[in-house]
């Protein structure tokens, strides 16, 4: 019996990683008081400002040995800036989780997730699959039955992705920006 081994190499010593779009300390900041607006109606646990962040492809585990590899996979994505807009508020009964996104998904930012998935699939990395719904997560756990709107959408200029590292921690998880990749202007 020949079982292939897993692709990102999870029973190797790894790193727990994603690629994600990383707002600035302002865009951060005004999410943050977004999310203690909602949190306030909601209750739930609140994303701290410095990890308010948008997700493009969850790996999950990977081997070390691999991250040389997923590095070059991420060079190969042609991408363009864009402006992304929080304009709205969302919540999933299914996981409690409270979100702030744009109303709809920029073109680019949908060229973007497919490219890099691509490229991701092409170095037979594994991630999760599911279907992108681009959203900054502000709270988890929450209750918002009655979503408010947010007091003013929240513009953002997208320049780069990241690689980013998430260490369990006792509370929560920590992040570490490990890998950057500019857009073009
Ligand atoms: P979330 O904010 O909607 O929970 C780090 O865990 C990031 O990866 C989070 O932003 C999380 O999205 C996202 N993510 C996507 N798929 C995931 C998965 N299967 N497990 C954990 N996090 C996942």
């Amino acid at each position: 019996m020949t079982d292939k081994p897993p692709v990102n190499g999870e029973s190797a010593p790894g790193a727990r990683l994603f690629f994600a779009l990383w707002p600035d300390l302002r865009v951060q900041a005004e999410l943050a008081r977004a999310a203690a607006r909602l949190g306030a109606l909601c209750g739930g646990r609140r994303t701290p400002a410095a990890k308010i962040h948008v997700t493009l492809a969850f790996l999950g585990e990977v081997a070390l040995s691999r991250v040389e590899a997923l590095r070059a996979a991420a060079a190969q994505v042609k991408g363009a800036a864009f402006d992304l807009n929080f304009a709205k508020l969302g919540w999933w009964r299914r996981n409690r989780v409270a979100w702030a996104g744009p109303e709809d998904t920029p073109a680019e930012l949908a060229r973007l997730a497919d490219g890099l998935r691509a490229a991701l699939r092409e170095a037979d990395f594994r991630f999760d699959r599911k279907t992108c719904v681009p959203h900054a997560t502000l709270l988890r756990k929450a209750d918002c039955r009655e979503l408010p709107s947010l007091a003013a959408p929240i513009p953002w200029r997208v320049e780069q992705f990241v690689l980013v590292r998430s260490r369990l921690a006792g509370s929560g998880s920590a992040y570490e920006i490990i890998g950057r990749w500019p857009l073009s202007p």
